[in-house]
């Protein structure tokens, strides 16, 4: 994980007592949780001969000084000409100020360059949106890490500095999917367990999300998983900082900022994963982008990606399955799964027709190095063209539960697509459940 070594030359040293006792913390972390889910956590520092008392934060959110804006993540990104670095951030809208990137480069760490800030044109309506801030590295400087001064001559050390991750560039996914946030007392154990196993059985090598709060038994299986390392999770405590909203518009829902920030995870997921994946896949935990005419998704895009060389992004259109219609021999309802809380994707087979002559949803397979600034169901700003998949070649397939309107199964499409991947996905389901411990041991024995 490039985010795991942090830069040492740079270090905050005020009080070595306070190190040691951090140290300790830090080898107590390590115990407890699994190597993916520390790839945000601190890092051990080393210490060394100089030492510059700069304070380094391994947080998911960053407050910055002085102003009311909260810094996320910075990333290299050399494509744009004139600039090197994009931080990404969540900035109140109507308080933006001018600024200036001050990095850590080896031994010095007060060279400063200005800042170029570029709100995300999607915001909602809420004062806070996602937001990028692009500097230049100043001249001989081996950046590892930057912090943002409202004043170019104000003592850096005295603001907190985020590392610069992607300066290793090593793709060694091919699909990575991004969910973003999870909130509430999320609770739908046995979706998200079999949407994961198909993903896998699709070709995925990694899936990331931002926690904020989930169920004792989510959390319980997004433990297994990130253990496991199929499952990346990044703590995101936006409540700590925000009043995050739980709605996309701020007329209907209030709040401080869309969705607890989902699209600030979203663009951090792209950024995280584009010099390590060859694709991302940007959809939520209920939806599956499903081929309907390759078996995996590596074959999809070797097929795609040729035909439509220069695309960047690939629209999947949503195909909703309302989880009210279940299919009716129930050959599928397991009663080892009745104990397990959440939807049975299995059951559900019955697809609405989208109405083309109205909006309908998309979701997005992108090469992530194509794009600038992403939103939920299109793309903000792009290097590469935008493709739309022919539903009949791929869709995505969302699950709903609690929809309006009634649609009769008379009304709706016979599809048991998921069915293609019984064989193996209902074995691969009763393992990751049992690792978790959510099968009783009576059931564990039938197995
Ligand atoms: C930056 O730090 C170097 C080394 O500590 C010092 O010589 C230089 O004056 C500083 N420059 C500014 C602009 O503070
Ligand atoms: C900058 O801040 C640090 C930490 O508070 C302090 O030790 C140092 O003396 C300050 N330097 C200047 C030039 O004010
Ligand atoms: C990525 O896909 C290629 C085929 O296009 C395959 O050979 C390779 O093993 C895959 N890599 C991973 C990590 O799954
Ligand atoms: C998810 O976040 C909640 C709230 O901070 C925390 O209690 C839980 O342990 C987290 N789960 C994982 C797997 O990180």
């Amino acid at each position: 994980m490039n985010t795991k070594t942090g830069n040492t030359t740079c270090l905050w040293k005020r009080d070595f007592v306070l190190l040691i006792f951090t140290v300790v913390m830090v080898i107590l972390l390590y115990s407890m949780v699994t190597e993916e889910t520390t790839t945000v956590r601190s890092p051990v520092p080393k210490l060394q001969e100089k030492i510059y008392p700069v304070p380094i934060s391994e947080e998911s959110i960053t407050p910055l000084k002085n102003t009311k804006h909260l810094l996320v993540s910075a990333f290299m990104d050399q494509r744009i000409k004139g600039f090197d670095i994009r931080i990404i951030g969540i900035f109140k809208r109507d308080s933006i100020q001018p600024l200036h990137c001050s990095f850590c480069c080896g031994s010095v760490f007060n060279q400063t360059t200005p800042a170029t800030i570029l709100v995300h044109s999607d915001h909602f309506g809420f004062p806070y949106g996602a937001t990028d801030v692009l500097c230049q590295i100043p001249q001989n400087c081996d950046a590892s890490h930057v912090t943002l001064l409202t004043n170019p001559s104000a003592n850096a050390s005295e603001h907190t500095f985020i590392p610069i991750r992607n300066k290793m560039k090593k793709t060694r996914f091919n699909f990575t999917v991004c969910i973003s946030t999870l909130f509430g007392d999320y609770n739908n154990v046995l979706q998200f367990a079999q949407t994961l196993e198909v993903y896998r059985l699709l070709g995925v090598d990694r899936v990331v999300i931002y926690n904020t709060s989930c169920s004792p038994e989510l959390d319980r299986l997004l433990r297994s998983y990130s253990q496991e390392g199929f499952l990346e999770v990044v703590p995101w405590p936006i409540g700590n900082f925000l009043t995050p909203s739980n709605g996309w518009r701020f007329q209907d829902f209030g709040g401080d900022l869309e969705y607890y920030g989902q699209l600030v995870t979203l663009n951090e997921c792209v950024y995280r994963s584009m010099e390590r994946s060859r694709y991302v896949l940007l959809n939520d935990i209920d939806q599956i982008i499903m081929p309907y005419k390759h078996d995996n998704l590596v074959s999809l895009m070797n097929t795609l990606e040729p035909q439509h060389p220069n695309v960047g992004a690939f629209f999947i259109e949503e195909h909703i399955f309302p989880c009210k219609h279940f299919e009716p021999s129930r050959k599928f309802h397991f009663p080892r799964w009745e104990k397990v809380p959440g939807v049975n994707i299995l059951e559900h087979i019955y697809r609405q027709e989208p109405d083309r002559s109205v909006y309908h949803q998309y979701k997005m397979i992108v090469k992530p190095k194509s794009i600038e600034q992403t939103s939920v169901h299109e793309v903000l700003k792009k290097f590469g063209e935008l493709y739309k998949v022919p539903p009949d070649v791929c869709r995505m397939i969302h699950l709903r539960s609690g929809l309006q309107g009634f649609l009769n199964v008379e009304e709706l499409n016979e599809d048991k697509r998921l069915w293609d991947f019984q064989e193996k996905l209902i074995p691969n389901v009763d393992k990751v459940l049992k690792r978790a411990g959510m099968i009783p041991a009576e059931e564990q024995n039938k197995l």
